[in-house]
C-alpha cells in the first residue's frame, strides 16, 4: 500500500493533518526528499506542524513551524497526542554537547496516533494508538533474543539523535533537525523507526499513558524486573520524581513492607506517601550520615535500595545503605557517562551487589504495551505523577515547574 493510500482511506488521520499537507521548497528539504525515496511508488507530502526545537543547549526551546517529511521503509509517522518531560530532558537541555546535535526536538516519552507509515512496515497502521519506545527493540540483535537483558543494539542511534545513519524526516528553516533519542516527541507529528513503536489498546487514555514510555516503565521494572524486590523486604528510594515515585508503585505491588523515600525537597513527601512509601526522610534533616540512618532505621541495613537523583555521590550513599550480605543497589538515575564511582571497596567485603537498570529491563516493544493495558485495567494509577498537563507551547514553562522542584511529571499536549 502505497504512503497517499494511507492518507485518502483513512478517517482516522486528523483533518488538520490533510490541511498542512504541501510541498517543500528549500534545496536542503528537497535533498532530504530525494534521499528518503523508497523503491515503491510515494508521494512528496509533507506535513507542516509545529515543535518546541532547541536550537542553543541552556537557552529555552523555541516554538517553530517544522516540515515532517513522509515516512521511509520501517519508518512511522506520528500524530503526537500527549508527552511527558522526563529528569533526563532537564538534563540534557542544558548539556553543552548537545550543541553539535542543534536544532533538535527535545523529548523521548509521549503516545500518539499512526498517520502513515513506510514500506514494509507491519506492526503498526494508520490510525493504531501507540507509545514512543525510547529503547527499541528491534527482534534481531542478541540482546533482542536473549531473555536476559533489553539492551538493544539499535540504541545506538540514540547518541546520533537522528533515525537513520545521517537522516531524520524533519526540517526547519531549511536546517535538518535532530530527534532527542531518536525520537524527539515535544512536536505534533514526528517520524520515527517502526522498531521504536509499539501499538497500544484501542482503550488506552493517551494523555496519561504517555509517561509509561520512559518515567513510569523505568522506574516500576527497576523495582520489578532489576531488583526483583521480594514480599516482606525494605527498600530505599533515594530521589521522589516521577521515576523514583514508580519505583516505589513497583516496591509496593512487590510486596515490599517498609520503602523508605528519601529527597532533599521534602514537598515531594506527600506523592511518596500517596504511592505507597512507609517513611519519608530527607538527609538534611540529620547530622550523621542519611546511610548510617537507614542502617539504624532497618536494624541492619536495607534490602532493596534505589539510585534515582542521578547523582554520582548518591550511588554510593544507596549502596552502603544496604545490608551488607545481601542487600541489593540499583542505579537508575542517568550518571553522566565521563562521571566516576568513588566507593570503598570495603562495601563489597560481603555480599552486597550494584547494577544497572535501562528502561526497567523491559523488552520494551513485548512489553511496554502489556503496562499500558494494565494501567487501562486500573492495576495501579498515574494520577499522583501527572502533576501539570499543559500546551506544547508552554514547554519552556514545564520545564522550569521541574527544575524548580514544583512538579512530578508535567504532561505537554501537543
Ligand atoms: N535508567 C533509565 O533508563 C532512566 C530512564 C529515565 C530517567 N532516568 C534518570 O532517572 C533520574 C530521575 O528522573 P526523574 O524524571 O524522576 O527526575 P526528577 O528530576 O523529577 O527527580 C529527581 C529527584 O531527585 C531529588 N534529588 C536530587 N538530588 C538529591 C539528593 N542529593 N538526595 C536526595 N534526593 C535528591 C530531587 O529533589 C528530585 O525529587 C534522572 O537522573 C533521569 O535522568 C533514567
Ligand atoms: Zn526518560
Ligand atoms: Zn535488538
Amino acid at each position: 500500500m502505497s504512503h497517499s493510500d494511507h492518507l485518502s482511506c483513512t478517517p482516522a488521520v486528523p483533518r488538520e493533518a490533510q490541511s498542512v499537507v504541501f510541498r517543500m521548497e528549500s534545496e536542503d528539504t528537497a535533498r532530504l526528499q530525494r534521499q528518503s525515496q523508497p523503491a515503491v511508488e510515494q508521494d512528496f507530502k509533507v506535513i507542516k506542524c509545529k515543535a518546541a526545537v532547541l536550537w542553543t543547549p541552556g537557552a529555552p526551546m523555541n516554538i517553530e513551524e517544522i516540515e515532517v517529511a513522509p515516512p521511509r521503509a520501517k519508518e512511522v509517522r506520528i500524530k503526537m497526542v500527549a508527552t511527558g518531560i522526563c529528569g533526563t530532558d532537564i538534563k540534557s537541555l542544558a548539556d553543552k554537547e548537545l550543541s553539535q546535535f542543534c536544532p533538535i526536538i527535545m523529548g523521548h516519552e509521549g503516545t500518539g496516533i499512526v498517520e502513515s507509515v513506510g514500506e514494509g512496515v507491519s506492526t503498526v497502521k494508520t490510525g493504531d494508538k501507540v507509545i514512543i519506545l525510547c529503547l527499541p527493540q528491534c527482534g534481531e540483535c542478541n540482546a533482542c533474543l536473549t531473555s536476559k537483558n533489553n539492551m538493544c543494539k539499535e540504541i545506538r542511534l540514540s547518541g546520533t539523535h537522528l533515525i537513520s545513519e545521517s537522516r531524520s524526516r524533519i526540517t526547519c528553516r531549511g536546517k535538518m533537525v535532530h530527534q532527542y533519542i531518536a525520537t524527539g516527541t515535544f512536536s505534533e507529528y514526528t517520524v520515527i523507526k517502526e522498531i521504536s513503536v509499539a501499538k497500544i489498546d484501542e482503550a488506552a487514555h493517551l494523555e496519561k499513558a504517555c509517561i509509561i514510555g520512559c518515567g513510569f516503565a523505568t522506574g516500576f521494572g527497576a523495582a520489578i524486573n532489576s531488583a526483583k524486590v521480594t514480599p516482606g523486604s525494605t527498600c530505599a528510594v533515594f530521589g521522589l520524581g516521577g521515576v523514583g515515585l514508580s519505583v516505589i508503585i513497583g516496591c509496593k505491588i512487590a510486596g515490599a513492607a517498609r520503602i523508605i523515600a528519601v529527597d532533599i525537597n521534602k514537598d515531594k513527601f506527600a506523592k511518596a506517601k500517596t504511592v505507597g512509601a512507609t517513611e519519608c526522610i530527607s538527609p538534611q534533616d540529620f547530622d550523621n550520615p542519611i546511610q548510617e540512618v537507614l542502617f539504624d532505621m532497618t536494624n541492619g541495613g536495607i534490602d532493596f535500595s534505589f539510585e534515582v537523583t542521578g547523582n554520582p555521590e548518591i550511588v554510593a550513599t544507596a549502596l552502603a545503605s544496604c545490608n551488607k550480605d545481601h542487600g541489593v543497589c540499583v542505579i537508575v538515575g542517568a550518571i553522566a557517562s565521563k562521571a566516576q564511582l568513588n566507593i570503598s571497596s570495603r562495601l563489597f567485603f560481603s555480599g552486597r551487589s550494584l547494577k544497572g537498570s535501562i528502561l526497567g529491563g523491559w523488552k520494551t516493544k513485548d512489553e511496554i504495551p502489556k503496562l499500558v493495558s494494565d494501567y487501562t485495567a486500573k492495576k495501579f494509577s498515574l494520577d499522583p505523577l501527572i502533576t501539570h498537563t499543559l500546551a506544547l507551547d508552554k514547554v519552556n514553562e514545564a520545564v522550569q515547574l521541574m527544575k524548580n522542584g514544583q512538579c512530578i511529571r508535567s504532561v505537554l499536549l501537543p
